[in-house]
């Protein structure tokens, strides 16, 4: 027999009434009755978070998520130990500190494409990343050739251009700012001429000043219902960067074409992007075409004990 609530599934015959569960739920759902671990019978997915927290800690193997997909770590480019690495242990903080002090943006890419097993699985670790309350709202949307991150930066390129126009106007620009839409004028100050430039190296040089050559573009974003939809994508974007790195490619976040994207919906709906769903990382991936000779130090942080 199974004590099945919307989202957790207890099998009681394997509970050994540890208590695990209950102390690692973040919710509050569970508790003993009898000596098994009982999920509350009401328990919605509105109290669930559905994180798997009672079911990593159960030693019994007794609780199961319907919602979760166990087989999303069988990655397809690489072999991992599927086992939980506690804290401190197989893992040494070099190599990982190694790792995040030599990604870097990535400017100059092979026209190699990137295979698609590579950005799945790329995708597959992103949601591995902290979510708030746990919703897991994201949206991945990959241009897996050279062609179509061009027609994407074709778009993106047409927006500034009117964005640039716009700015040009003088009246226009202050009298906006009268009305306390400060927008443009802020845009005009901090972005009109670096963009100006950018244009004109595209168009005569014909040089990627958006997506510097990338052949793969993977677009992250939300769909309705996320509590912390751009922190969750900058996260998940996170963990591609530096998987990106472990596995030769080259990556780089570009603001930009989020900014694009935001203030011109109709260029998501060209990609078959549902308008329900926003951007909010871009990750232009490939093979890199620079290398480095050291890991630079970084700015002074503001640190503060008290
Ligand atoms: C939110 C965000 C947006 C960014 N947008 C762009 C961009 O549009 N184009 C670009 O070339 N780099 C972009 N970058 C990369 C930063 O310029 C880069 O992270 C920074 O210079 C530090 O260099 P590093 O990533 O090599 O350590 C962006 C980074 C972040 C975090």
């Amino acid at each position: 027999m199974h004590l099945t609530s919307t989202c957790v599934t207890i099998a009681p015959s394997r509970c050994a009434g540890c208590g695990n569960c209950i102390r690692v739920c973040p919710s509050d759902i569970l508790s003993l009755k009898n000596s098994i671990a009982h999920a509350a019978s009401d328990t919605s997915t509105a109290r669930c978070l559905q994180c798997g927290h009672c079911m990593a800690a159960c030693p019994e193997s007794a609780i199961t998520i319907p919602a979760l997909d166990p087989d999303l770590q069988d990655f397809t480019t690489f072999a991992t130990d599927p086992a939980w690495l506690p804290p401190g242990r197989g893992l040494p903080t070099q190599n990982l500190a190694r790792l995040i002090c030599s990604r870097r943006s990535c400017r100059h890419y092979k026209q190699t494409p990137v295979e698609k097993d590579k950005l799945t699985d790329l995708i597959r670790l992103a949601v591995f990343a902290p979510s708030g309350t746990n919703s897991q709202a994201w949206t991945f949307t990959c241009l897996s050739s050279r062609p179509e991150v061009l027609a994407l930066g074709q778009s993106i390129k047409a927006f500034f251009e009117r964005m640039n126009k716009k700015a040009e106007n003088f009246l226009l620009r202050k009298s906006l700012a009268l009305f306390g839409a400060k927008t443009l004028d802020h845009y005009y100050t901090n972005y009109y001429e670096s963009v100006k430039t950018a244009m004109e190296q595209m168009e005569k040089e014909k040089r990627d000043r958006l997506f510097h050559g990338a052949p793969a573009l993977i677009l992250i974003g939300s769909s309705p219902g996320a509590s912390c939809p751009k922190e969750d994508a900058l996260l998940a974007a996170s963990n591609i960067l530096l998987a990106a790195h472990t596995m030769g490619l080259g990556s780089c976040l570009i603001g930009y074409a989020v900014a694009a994207m935001g203030a011109d919906r109709s260029i998501q709906k060209e990609l078959g992007i549902p308008e329900s769903e926003t951007i909010h990382a871009a990750v232009a991936l490939g093979y890199p075409d620079e290398s480095y000779q050291r890991i630079t130090g970084r700015k002074q942080p503001a640190i503060r004990f008290r």
